[in-house]
């Protein structure tokens, strides 16, 4: 299989480095609009760098776009268009309209197109799901996600992102709806900027409580930090009627963690996303190309993105004004 990958930063000359290592991979182009960086990942990589967006897609089965997020709605169409199953990184783009067009563009031109939300493929979190779906834990009657980032990224990142709720806590959204098979009915959310107060000026927190109710009942708190001195962490207390579980905990936890008996997969804080959710990154690839391959279904489709984004969408509103947001309002 070909692929191109767009945008080699910090995520995407990750993608790139596991890509390299891929057997199904026969050919990997990188591209990037800094030409030094591509080719200094090229060269590590021992792969073709691409002068070019044309160059990068041209003859290619697939494609991975890792740029920032401002620019994925123009190269998911343009992928498409030329016919290149694509993968393309969490969110779609920063509004509703734009998200919405793009979920349209896949149904139009019948293309392919997964969502990169990892945490739907990290061990712990598909042994928990199992476990809910199959009733084990009984009704959830609420839950706990913690999402702390080490260290922020920088500030020209944090500028372009959307923010916290639709860069950051857009994984939590996602999760939450994966999980629990339930979509979220209001969202209560506040913010901070304490120790940032350069994101004042972006209308950006660095600090933030999310509130979510759900249509099966079950009730949320989501918090998220960009800076945590003791590291990367991100971890789930769900408490149903039977049980309680716990998702990336230290398997020494009182409650039934779901890493308990593989506690290498267990063990916060991390070092960073790289390291937390290696083998989520891995398999997320792999299955999208055996989806590119016609030989598994899409693991996260643009309309899932898109119900992620709402919920960020309303998060944020609800910070701005105080109040809480209906997911109704979200259209
Ligand atoms: N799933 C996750 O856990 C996760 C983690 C981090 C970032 N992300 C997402 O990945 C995307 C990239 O994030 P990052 O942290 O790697 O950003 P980054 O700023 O480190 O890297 C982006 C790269 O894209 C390049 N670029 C910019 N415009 C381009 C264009 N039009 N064509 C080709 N290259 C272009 C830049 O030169 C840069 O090298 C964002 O959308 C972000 O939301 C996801």
């Amino acid at each position: 299989m070909r692929v191109a990958i767009l945008g080699v930063g910090r995520l995407g000359a990750f993608h790139a480095k596991v890509l390299s290592e891929t057997k199904d991979v026969d050919e990997l182009r990188v591209y990037d609009a800094d030409d030094a960086r591509a080719k200094d990942v090229a060269a590590t990589l021992r792969v073709r760098a691409a002068a070019s967006i044309d160059e990068a897609l041209a003859g290619v089965d697939t494609a991975v776009i890792v740029t920032p997020t401002n620019t994925h709605a123009s190269l998911i169409k343009r992928c498409l268009d030329a016919r290149i199953a694509t993968f393309c990184e969490k969110p779609i783009a920063i509004g509703i309209p734009e998200t919405r067009d793009i979920v349209a563009h896949v149904e139009r031109a019948r293309g392919k197109l997964q969502i990169g939300f990892q945490r739907r493929f990290d061990a712990g979190y598909l042994r928990a799901r199992d476990d809910i779906r199959a009733g084990k834990i009984g009704d959830v009657f609420s839950f706990v996600m913690v999402s702390c980032d080490r260290l922020p990224p920088p500030d020209a990142y944090v500028a372009t992102s959307g923010g916290q709720f639709k860069d950051q806590l857009i994984h939590d959204f996602d999760i939450t709806r994966w999980l629990f098979g339930q979509e979220a009915v209001e969202v209560t959310a506040t913010g901070s900027t304490l120790g940032f107060p350069q994101y004042e000026a972006m209308g950006d927190v660095g600090t933030s409580v999310v509130l979510i109710r759900l249509s099966g009942g079950s009730l949320g708190l989501i918090t998220g930090l960009r800076h945590n001195e003791a590291g990367y962490d991100i971890h789930v207390e769900i408490h149903g009627a039977k049980d309680t579980l716990a998702i990336g905990v230290d398997p020494r936890t009182p409650w039934r963690s779901v890493e308990a008996d593989a506690p290498a997969l267990a063990g916060p804080p991390y070092p960073t996303f790289f390291v937390r959710f290696d083998g989520a990154y891995r398999a997320e690839l792999a299955e999208f190309l055996r989806f590119a391959r016609g030989e598994a279904a899409n693991a996260c489709t643009a309309a899932d993105a898109l119900e992620a984004l709402r919920i960020a969408e309303a998060a944020g509103r609800s910070y701005r004004e105080r109040r809480t947001v209906k997911l109704t309002e979200i259209t």
